[in-house]
């Protein structure tokens, strides 16, 4: 596969969330290192994904969230579990869609520029590693579709590690 930079069409956002995960799949073929993996991960969706300021990972350290690879500016490093968005999809193992951040309680806020934010658990084998986070300036970016396409990628990257 070409590591350019490819133009997804999210006018089918289904269509384009299966054309990233083969791009994914490709990208992360014979690699299991779990930073390069997770670098490169946060990378494509950053540049594939249409109206995100911020994505990438919080890996899962010593019973906190840890900051890990990401696109967007410097972020907070430490969250505990059940803290903001990213602390409660860990701890529920299931994923949070806000679609207005401002009025989820305990919202962490790195960027004011955030307004919505979707935060996907990475389990595997029942071991909690950490969450892949996407932020947006916009109001209610995320919905189902986002969800189901990014938990489609979650798994791909979690399998790589092997
Ligand atoms: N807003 C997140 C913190 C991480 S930043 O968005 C990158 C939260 O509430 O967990």
């Amino acid at each position: 596969m070409s590591h350019a930079t490819q133009h997804y069409d999210f006018s089918d956002a289904d269509a384009a969330y299966r054309e990233l995960a083969r791009d994914l799949t490709a990208l992360l073929t014979d690699e299991r290192d779990l930073i390069a993996n997770a670098a490169n991960t946060a990378a494509l969706i950053y540049g594939a994904l249409p109206g995100l300021n911020w994505a990438g990972f919080y890996l899962y350290k010593s019973g906190e969230l840890v900051l890990g690879p990401f696109q967007g500016k410097p972020a907070c490093v430490r969250i505990a579990l059940g803290k903001g968005v990213c602390g409660t999809a860990a701890a529920r193992r299931a994923t949070v869609v806000v679609e207005d951040v401002h009025t989820f309680p305990g919202h962490i806020a790195c960027d004011s520029a955030s307004n919505s934010e979707i935060v996907i658990p990475l389990v595997r084998g029942g071991e909690l590693l950490g969450v892949l986070d996407l932020d947006s300036p916009l109001h209610a970016r995320f919905g189902a579709t986002d969800a189901r396409g990014l938990e489609a990628l979650a798994k791909i990257f979690i399998a790589s590690l092997g």
